[in-house]
């Protein structure tokens, strides 16, 4: 770790010196000032860890110093503390500085190990802030990924995309057909980001009439047209520090897009009536099921719009191309609606899984799960059978039969090898949670609720051991 630093900031020469050589002594690097003035100066170069400062100082004093160093450091997103040194006599105007935000005050004389206990403390406090903010954007991101199913290559790719993003405030489009996840996707994107705490507005632009479309983005005030009772604060204004979700953006009708382009790239909007514009600090996701550079092409989508929100593109897979996940998505809805409607489900029978890889899925996901949940309801045993699903699944066997070699060597281990199939289950909850945490192993042995060590036991027997990233 970098050595943390130190400004100390005193216009007696003798205690700044001293005050240098017990803090060096500890490991920090200390840089001196002798005044406020200079303290800041300093304060801005250096960006020190900690600020030791005297409160009586020739010009600007240590209150003063302390409340610029707060505003400065605040604007910088990271808190610095402040300690500060008093005379006796003064103690009564240090409290006074705790409330604006000094960590603490160490009185004059002092001892050197009650200044190095303070100086210590506050610096471990503020390392473990920024570890908790760092945390918490982790876990949001483990989280809200973690609420994704499916570890085929297509989806591994989106993960890692959006891994790449999610800190950022770069605008996406997400690209696919319906039922793929988009929406799933956006609020993984807003919850692992740190605009979280802020809100995510969701918009579906093609279910806005293209007259209210203005009034419901931008807000209106009152009076601005007959119905406007009161001021109404528009979508845009909503997600003020968060992200606007721009659902079915292909549906955006024309003249709607030229105001969006223009409240994007001003980062302003004007509510209808009003005479003054509100600044909007939003991230935009925007989420399309049409192909959107057709539309362009078209004359039906502003290219500019397109470029503009189209930072980066996610092209979200249908399930037909990650067929490998449907295993998986399957076991996953059977347990939660199993979980919802109270029935101990053990799972899907060997032909039902069969007739479910089979089938297309055109719906995408959200097909698969209507299928499941219908059939979860439907099935009075503790196992989804083929007659609990739809005919057009149970049909898609015999439209594209399975090779005959793999189905009978699928009829073979019919309940004769159950070590494979726990094998290959446990293997599949392996890299769904080195997925999720980003290939950070000791975070998916905490995911799996397993030890380290059991977790490298078990990549080594499935061979997946081959890259050690050092969490050992
Ligand atoms: N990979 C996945 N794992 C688990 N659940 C998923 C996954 N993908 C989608 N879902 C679920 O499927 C349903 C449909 O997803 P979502 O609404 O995000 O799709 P969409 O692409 O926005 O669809 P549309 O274009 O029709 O609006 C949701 O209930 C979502 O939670
Ligand atoms: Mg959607």
């Amino acid at each position: 770790m970098a050595r943390e630093r130190i400004l100390i900031v005193d216009d007696e020469p003798s205690l700044g010196e001293l005050l240098t050589m017990l803090l060096e002594r500890e490991g920090y690097v200390t840089s001196r000032a002798e005044s406020a003035e200079e303290g800041l100066e300093q304060f801005d170069a250096l960006a020190p860890d900690l600020v030791l400062t005297d409160l009586n100082l020739p010009g600007i004093d240590g209150i003063e110093l302390l409340r610029q160093v707060k505003t400065r450091s605040a604007q910088r997103g990271r808190d610095v503390p402040v300690v500060l040194l008093t005379a006796y006599g003064s103690v009564a105007t240090a409290v006074l500085a705790m409330r604006e935000g000094a960590f603490d005050y160490v009185a004059k004389p002092f001892h050197n190990d009650e200044l190095r206990h303070i100086v210590k403390k506050a610096l471990a406090l503020r390392a473990l802030e920024a570890d908790n903010a760092r945390m918490r954007v982790a876990l949001g991101e483990r989280y809200q990924l973690g609420q994704f199913v499916g570890t085929s290559p297509r989806m591994q790719e989106v993960y890692t995309l959006v891994r790449r993003i999610m800190g950022t405030r770069i605008s996406c489009l997400i690209c696919g057909e319906s039922g793929t996840g988009k929406e799933l996707l956006a609020r993984a994107v807003h919850y692992g980001s740190e605009r979280s705490r802020a809100a995510f507005v969701a918009v579906n632009c093609g279910a806005i009439p293209e007259n209210l479309f203005e009034s419901e983005l931008f807000g209106y005030k009152k009076g601005a047209f007959t119905g406007a009772q009161r001021d109404k604060t528009g979508l845009f204004e909503a997600a003020d520090g968060g992200t606007l979700f721009l659902d079915e953006v292909g549906e955006m009708p024309l003249a709607s897009q030229v105001k969006v382009l223009r409240a994007l790239a001003e980062k302003k909007v004007t509510p209808v009536g009003a005479t003054a514009e509100v600044p909007v600090d939003v991230r935009i996701v925007a989420a399309t099921n049409r192909e959107l550079r057709a539309e362009v092409a078209a004359g039906r989508f502003r290219e500019d719009l397109y470029y503009r929100l189209n930072v980066v593109q996610i092209d979200m897979p249908p399930l037909r191309e990650r067929a490998e996940d449907v295993p998986m998505l399957v076991q996953h809805f059977v347990e939660r609606f199993g979980d919802e409607y109270k029935k101990p489900m053990g799972g899907v029978t060997p032909e039902a899984m069969r007739m479910l890889r089979a089938y297309p899925f055109p719906g995408n996901v959200r097909e698969l799960q209507n299928i499941v949940e219908r059939a979860v309801a439907l099935e009075p045993g503790s196992l989804v059978t083929p007659s609990s699903l739809p005919e057009r699944v149970q049909g898609a066997l015999a439209a594209s039969p399975a090779p005959a070699e793999e189905e009978e060597h699928e009829e073979a281990l019919e309940g004769l090898d159950l070590e494979a199939r726990l094998a290959e289950v446990e293997r599949g909850y392996l890299v769904r949670a080195l997925a999720a945490s980003g290939g950070n192993r000791t975070q998916a042995a905490r995911l799996l609720g397993i030890t380290f060590r059991s977790l490298r036991y078990r990549l080594v027997k499935f061979g997946m051991d081959e890259d050690d990233d050092g969490a050992t």
